[in-house]
């Protein structure tokens, strides 16, 4: 038996008992009459002693020989401790040591196993496996487990039945390149990776499973950032006989099971709002909405005043910093070489501030009164104290630039709570998105959403003007979930795949499995996939997805602890077909 115990387990109750423990060695402190080791598992520490006058001599000889992250077996007795510490749960006690069996040796980790490392983040990834052992990642990816059983009780509770589906498909466009695999059966085909199940969880509904799930790995060849990784894990969904509320309705009802059972919080009904008003109020598809600061169009009350900055922009827009009306010049100059940077890309800000005693100060004030900077303060719902951020320009850029402006503010002035959740659906995105690089359309969310019915008329007409019955959950910011109602006859995924450039001959090659289906008695049908690596996270209260995932890419796709991805052999090569060797031309 190794241990009849493990690390986090022992207490006061547990008083003169003879244990055995096993871990690793966190760390030795050699007072000289007496030592202490803290003994590590995925559960806890405890603290074990030795001493001149309880610890036989030859065992005092092996505690000199010990090293951190040592593998260590040891039996002993639970004593109280003098100087208790009530941070851990078996702060109040310790082991003094009977017995004690090196298990392994170890070499001194290049990194300290600690909560705060010294290790940067290409070490930590190098030697993840004890990276996992500190804190940090370790609560990370026990709370990533709880969070699946979360989601796997709430969706079979609801008749959900899970399906694999297979890994080795053949291309289904999301927006990112493919992962390929070379056949060698088939020389010079390829199986694709799938960016997501898509065509075979509507295929399932075809085939009348009527609700599926799967918690899925996805492979995606994109840029990478914080929140993204060349292969996540998705919560992927598809019901069969579903309006777009019965969807809402019921992965809201998945959210709050699991906010409520892995974070304890009870959130109300989920806000929702049109894309098109989420662009127009907060300049975003995902605006954080756990502080206001929602923008204000000024046109009106700000054109044909003679300031000429402002007289033939397309759009005039602010927001109400809240509190800042005591931000120092040097401080909003500050703020304009912020938005002026190429990142953000603004050609300068307009700023008033609304003082606490009702009077208004401007970088404008030759142009507009007291008493139209109050109508502006009025359109932004300004508050005395506040400062106002107004910029003009063309409607896109504009909004996208205050966007920024807004969430910087909001970092600055400590509003995006990490332990405050405010979820949030956006519905009715368009259907298509115009590509200027490749001057056609493309599907803003996949070929196989479908358009509103009410819209179906503008599909001939004005494409770009239809808007999809298709919908995103947004949670503090982040796009953490979209999905939509699908289209579920011929005749209409043909005409969308026409409308996406494709002919008719590469829609049926690349899709005729999925076409043919739709013969076969397709029932209306919608889904939604959730970003598990992403949600997880933002539970977690960050925003990196990377220590929630056990062993992730660096940012440049490589795996630097395995060494992928990385050569292989010719004869492999040769097996499947490919010849590396360039031509001479
Ligand atoms: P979508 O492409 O919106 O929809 O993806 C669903 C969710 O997956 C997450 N996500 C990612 N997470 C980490 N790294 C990535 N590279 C990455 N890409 C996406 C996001 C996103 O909201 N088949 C559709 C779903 C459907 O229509 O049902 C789909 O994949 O959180």
């Amino acid at each position: 038996m190794y241990r009849s115990h493990t690390c986090g387990a022992l207490s006061i109750n547990n008083l003169n008992q003879k244990v055995t423990l096993s871990g690793w060695i966190q760390k030795i402190r050699d007072k000289g009459f007496v030592s202490w080791i803290d003994l590590r598992d995925r559960y806890g520490v405890t603290q074990l002693v030795f001493d001149t006058e309880r610890t036989p001599e030859s065992l005092l000889k092996t505690v000199q020989n010990l090293g951190r992250e040592y593998v260590i077996q040891i039996s002993g007795t639970v004593i109280e401790r003098e100087s208790k510490n009530p941070n851990i749960p078996t702060g109040e006690i310790e082991v003094l040591v009977a017995n004690l069996t090196v298990l392994n040796t170890a070499k001194t980790p290049p990194f300290t196993i600690e909560d705060k490392t010294d290790g940067g983040e290409d070490l930590r990834m190098k030697y993840r496996y004890l990276d996992i052992r500190r804190n940090p990642v370790k609560q990370n990816l026990i709370f990533r487990s709880q969070v699946a059983i979360a989601v796997r009780n709430y969706l079979s509770g609801q008749g959900f039945i899970e399906v694999e589906t297979p890994y080795l498909i053949k291309s289904t466009p999301e927006g990112a390149r493919d992962f390929v695999v070379p056949s060698r059966m088939n020389e010079g085909q390829f199986y694709a990776l799938p960016q997501s199940p898509q065509t075979f969880k509507q295929l399932l509904m075809v085939a009348g499973m009527d609700k599926y799930f799967q918690i899925v790995r996805c492979f995606r060849d994109e840029d990478l950032r914080a929140d993204r990784q060349p292969e996540f894990t998705q919560i992927d969904c598809e019901m069969a006989f579903v309006t777009q509320e019965d969807i809402l309705e019921t992965f809201e009802g998945l959210t709050k099971h699991i906010l409520h059972h892995t974070k304890g919080i009870t959130v109300e009904k989920f806000p929702r709002i049109t894309y098109a008003d989420a662009i127009k109020k907060y300049g975003n598809d995902k605006p954080d909405i756990r502080f206001g600061m929602a923008f204000g169009e000024l046109n009106a009350l700000a054109q044909g005043k003679g300031f000429q900055v402002f007289d033939n922009q397309e759009l005039i827009v602010g927001i109400a910093a809240p509190g800042l009306a005591d931000y120092t010049r040097k401080e909003i100059d500050a703020l304009i070489d912020w938005v002026k940077r190429p990142q953000v890309g603004a050609g300068g800000l307009v700023w008033v501030r609304y003082n606490h005693d009702g009077t208004f100060k401007s970088s404008v004030d030759k142009f507009f009164n007291e008493e139209t900077l109050l109508a502006w303060a009025q359109a932004l719902q300004a508050q005395p104290g506040d400062l106002l951020l107004v910029m003009a320009g063309s409607a896109d850029k504009t909004r996208s630039q205050l966007s920024a402006l807004r969430m910087e503010l909001a970092n600055r002035l400590g509003l995006r709570k990490a332990d405050t959740f405010a979820p949030l659906w956006v519905t009715d995105f368009p259907l298509l998105e115009w590509d200027e690089e490749s001057k056609r359309y493309h599907a803003m969310h996949h070929p196989f959403t479908s358009p509103k019915p009410d819209d179906m008329h503008l599909l001939d007409t004005d494409p770009g003007k239809v808007r999809a019955n298709a919908y995103d959950l947004v949670l503090n910011g982040n796009e953490i979930g979209g999905g939509s109602i699908r289209i579920h006859d011929k005749k209409t995924q043909q005409k969308m795949f026409s409308l996406l450039g494709f002919s008719d001959a590469q829609a049926k090659a690349q899709f005729g499995f999925l076409m043919d289906a739709f013969e076969y008695g397709a029932p209306p049908h919608g889904g939604i996939a959730f970003g598990f690596d992403r949600l997880v996270a933002i539970l977690g209260g960050q925003e990196t997805i990377r220590d929630f995932i056990a062993f992730p890419k660096n940012n440049a796709g490589r795996d630097v602890m395995i060494d992928a991805p990385s050569t292989i052999a010719q004869e492999q090569l040769e097996e499947l077909h490919i010849n590396l060797t360039k031509s001479e031309d």
